[in-house]
């Protein structure tokens, strides 16, 4: 058996599917260089079928991306696999990976397809790929809750197709470890071809147990891994890539496999996904939790300054921790800003847009002594690179806070090139700017999230705000970054109204809008 773990992150596709995580092309993009350079194997690009955006998106990061291979996600449905196969294309190694789903009750309520009719649709779809690329990858859906004499018949059947890999998913995490470990077992023991393929994993946290039902596969023999930075994903998430990493990295001894991961750049693409998501990481989450690595109580500060391994496992700078150096300042020119813009997977598309990028780094600069990392990430990610030219964007913004009565804002902003303004009272600063923002727009989404993070630590951080808005069934989010978080709080509104203007996807699970 091999020692080789291959990591697949589908932080970019199923991680994307996390109502409000929608990304951007150019989000996409940086994160995708960031996974690339940290080795990641297999990066899941996206579903081309939900959208033209998602297509291009594929296609772009298949076009950049060298090292690692790029996959994209395609139903068995000739259209979605014509989209999959031209969106990798341009890839020096693209993948197409294809499914469907096989539970009783996927098939039933679902699919309304016969167990016979899927399994002569999974076939078909794998050979359909193979047209395209020797790389294939098939999926039957809800393997977890699947009649294992069906799924050993199509797992045999796909791999005659020519499936190269074989993804057992638990869609809706309903497997406990032992379990999920004995399903891979029987599997691997009972399909006549199962030495073909390689065996992976998909392990959705909805019971908060994906990571170690994952690992009870990698110990019985799978070979892949299918994971999200930050656990990202549907519902409660899938694995977490950095949880299933370090578990094996830090446990040879116990797995007897490795990941190629370069494991120091883990935090940094942990930043990055939370930043362009807005999902804050837990202070208690595991290796990339701001508590990760900290130290309370008397007795484990004594013991890690006489011996670090009295309490620590792992060491921080191994993932990462401490990377986000003072990197510029104000005096910092304009090669060095673009240098360390591209360094973190950022790029600019012209002069226009890096001068406008620079001109905010230097605005920030003047209000904030030391620019870390993270702040040019949290620039890069506000500076609305992502919208078209019909995009709104704040043009100003005062607001009279008073002991004695309620907050005014007057806020202009400009819409379709012309500026507008409006003037709202609320029940505080944001309230007011807000009900002014919304008073200028044609709908009237719903306020579903509003969280502020501090970016790095100090009275002159950079506060990073997320907003969720829901209008007609779209859930979006929007972030800001600013010294003054009342102004970070708008520019998420507003962002978040930006892509509400632009978002129409197809969820691959249900094929319904999402
Ligand atoms: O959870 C799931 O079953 C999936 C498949 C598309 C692999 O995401
Ligand atoms: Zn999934």
């Amino acid at each position: 058996m091999s020692d080789k773990l291959i990591i697949f992150d589908t932080t970019l596709r199923d991680g994307e599917q996390s109502p409000g995580a929608s990304m951007t092309a150019e989000e996409k993009l940086a994160i995708a260089h960031l996974l690339e350079k940290m080795r990641v194997d297999v990066i899941e690009a996206g579903f081309p079928a939900a959208s033209q955006g998602d297509f291009e998106a594929v296609r772009q990061v298949a076009r950049e991306i060298t090292d690692s291979t790029v996959c994209a996600l395609a139903r068995a449905v000739e259209g979605d696999l014509d989209l999959a196969a031209r969106s990798v294309q341009p890839a020096i190694s693209g993948r197409i990976h294809t499914f469907i789903a096989t539970s009783p009750i996927h098939m039933r309520e679902k699919l309304r397809m016969s167990p016979e009719k899927v399994l002569e649709r999974a076939v078909w779809a794998v050979k359909k790929a193979r047209n395209h690329t020797d790389d294939v990858e098939f999926s039957p859906e809800d393997a977890g809750r699947s009649e294992f004499d069906f799924l050993c018949k199509i797992i045999e059947a796909t791999i005659d197709a020519g499936a190269r890999t074989i993804n057992i998913p638990d869609t809706v995490g309903y497997n406990m470890p032992s379990q999920f470990g004995n399903l891979i077992e029987d599997l691997m023991n009972n399909v006549p071809n199962s030495d073909k393929a390689v065996f992976s994993v998909h392990c959705h946290n909805d019971l908060g147990v994906a990571v170690a039902n994952s690992l009870a596969a990698v110990l019985i023999g799978a070979r892949q891994v299918e994971c999200t930075v930050n656990g990202l994903g549907e519902r409660a998430g899938n694995a977490s890539l950095e949880e299933i990493v370090m578990a094996v990295r830090t446990r040879k001894d116990f797995f007897d496999c490795d990941t190629n991961i370069d494991t120091t750049q883990i935090v940094p693409a942990s930043r990055l996904v939370s930043s362009v998501t807005g999902f804050p990481v837990q202070p208690n989450k595991a290796i990339v939790g701001a508590n990760a690595f900290a130290h309370e109580s008397g007795i484990h500060q004594d013991g890690v300054i006489k011996n670090r391994e009295t309490y620590e496992i792992m060491r921080p700078q191994d993932v990462g921790w401490a990377t986000s150096k003072m990197v510029l300042g104000k005096h910092s020119g304009r090669h060095a800003f673009q240098q360390r813009i591209k360094e973190l997977g950022f790029k600019f598309e012209s002069d226009d847009e890096l001068l406008t990028a620079f001109e905010r780094f230097k605005s920030l600069a003047d209000r904030k002594h030391e620019i870390f990392d993270d702040d040019l990430i949290g620039l890069v990610v506000e500076a609305g690179m992502q919208h078209g030219s019909e995009a709104i964007e704040l043009k100003s913004l005062k607001v009279c806070s008073d002991t004695d009565c309620s907050p005014v804002a007057e806020v202009t902003l400009s819409m379709n090139g012309k500026n507008i303004g409006a003037q709202a009272q609320g029940n505080g600063p944001v309230d007011a700017c807000f009900k002014a923002v919304s008073s200028l727009i044609e709908f009237d989404p719903s306020l579903e999230l509003y969280s502020v993070n501090s970016i790095t630590s100090g009275t002159d951080a950079q506060g990073e705000v997320s907003v969720r808005l829901k209008e007609n069934g779209h859930v979006v989010n929007g972030h800001g970054a600013d010294t003054d978080i009342v102004i970070a709080s708008v520019k998420a509104y507003i962002d978040a109204v930006n892509r509400l203007n632009s978002s129409q996807r197809t969820n691959p699970q249900t094929g319904s809008m999402i």
